[in-house]
C-alpha cells in the first residue's frame, strides 16, 4: 500500500505523463505511474501509431520503462492511471495482464480531472489470472 504522500506523488507523475501522450488518432491522453517494492516511481504515457493496433498504453509504457531502467526483480505495489477527463479510466485487458505479471498483489488507482476515482486490486480486475506461476 502506498503512503498518502506516495499516492500524491504517483498521481502527480501520472498527470505529467498524460501531458506527454502521443495520441493524434484518439486524442485520448493517458498517463500512468507505478510504485515499485523498492520505493521507486516510473511513469509512462500512451504512444499511438498510424497502424492503430501497435499502440502502447500508458500503463505498459510505465512498466516497460521500469524494466528498461534496470529494475531486476520488478514488483509493483501500486499503479496509478490519470486521464484528463470527467470520469476515470480503468486499465484495458492487455494492461491488466502485464500489471499482473509484475504485481499480482498490486493496487490500481484510476483518477481523472473530475472527482471520480477507481481503486481496486489487480486480483479483482483480473480474476482467475494466468501468470508466471502457471509456467512453474
Ligand atoms: N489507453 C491507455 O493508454 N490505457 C488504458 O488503460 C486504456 C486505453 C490508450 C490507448 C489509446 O492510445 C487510447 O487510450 C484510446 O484507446
Amino acid at each position: 500500500m502506498p503512503t498518502p504522500v506516495q499516492l500524491q506523488k504517483l498521481k502527480a507523475a501520472a498527470k505529467t505523463a498524460a501531458g506527454r501522450a502521443y495520441a493524434p488518432y484518439s486524442m485520448f491522453r493517458v498517463g500512468a505511474a507505478i510504485l515499485t517494492s523498492t520505493g521507486r516511481i516510473y511513469s509512462g504515457c500512451n504512444v499511438e501509431n498510424a497502424s492503430h493496433g501497435l499502440t502502447n498504453c500508458a500503463e505498459r509504457t510505465a512498466i516497460f520503462n521500469a524494466v528498461a531502467a534496470g529494475e531486476k526483480r520488478l514488483r509493483l505495489k501500486c499503479v496509478v492511471v490519470y486521464t484528463p477527463t470527467k470520469t476515470a479510466t480503468a486499465p484495458c485487458g492487455a494492461c491488466r495482464q502485464v500489471i499482473y505479471e509484475f504485481g499480482p498483489k498490486a493496487r490500481v488507482v484510476s483518477c481523472c480531472a473530475g472527482r471520480e476515482q477507481i481503486d481496486m486490486s489487480i486480483a479483482a480486475l483480473l480474476p482467475g489470472a494466468f501468470g508466471p506461476l502457471d509456467l512453474a
